[in-house]
């Protein structure tokens, strides 16, 4: 066990569906750690930097114009495990295959517009946090009911 931190996004098709309230909710209801949080329009650019492993993938082009087609917001997620927990918690990547109860599961039905990214292993994250994140934007800070989340032998 160790406490990670994970990059995650609301993707356009969530702020557009105003879904970020409630998936922020399910989020924090998990037990996640708020450490950045903002609002962002991702270029082209940012995208093939993000997704470089599909760029040259058939469906990339579609990914490309989704991504870019409205904001999103990106955060930065911290707890036990955050990486697998986050990914457990969004479900796989198809909504329609998605298990209920998970947020790609209980919340749509396409491969493409599933609503929330997750970084999918430490490289990743570590990558991801520092393309959409400075260094000054992220927070240290103990949370207050952070001794009623989990054990100290967890942490
Ligand atoms: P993400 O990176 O966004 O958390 O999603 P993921 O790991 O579950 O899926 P990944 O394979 O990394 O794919 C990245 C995003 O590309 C879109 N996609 N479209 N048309 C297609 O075949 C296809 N496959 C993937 C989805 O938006 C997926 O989340
Ligand atoms: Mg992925």
């Amino acid at each position: 066990m160790a406490t990670e931190r994970s990059l995650i996004l609301f993707k356009p098709d969530c702020i557009q569906r105003r879904l970020c309230g409630q998936l922020l909710c399910r989020i924090e209801n998990k037990g996640m750690k708020l450490v950045g949080m903002k609002m962002l329009q991702v270029t082209q650019e940012l995208a093939r930097e993000h997704y470089a492993e599909h760029v040259e993938k058939p469906f990339y082009p579609l990914l490309e114009e989704f991504i870019t087609a409205a904001p999103v917001i990106a955060l930065v997620v911290e707890g036990p495990d955050a990486i697998g927990v986050m990914r457990n918690l969004l479900g796989t990547t198809n909504g329609r295959d998605a298990a209920l109860g998970t947020i790609r599961g209980d919340y749509g039905v396409s491969r493409q517009m599933n609503l929330v990214h997750g970084s999918d292993g430490p490289e990743a994250a570590a990558r991801e946090i520092d393309i959409y994140f400075r260094p000054e934007e992220l927070y240290d800070y103990t949370p207050t009911l952070g001794e009623w989340v989990c054990a100290d032998d967890e942490k």
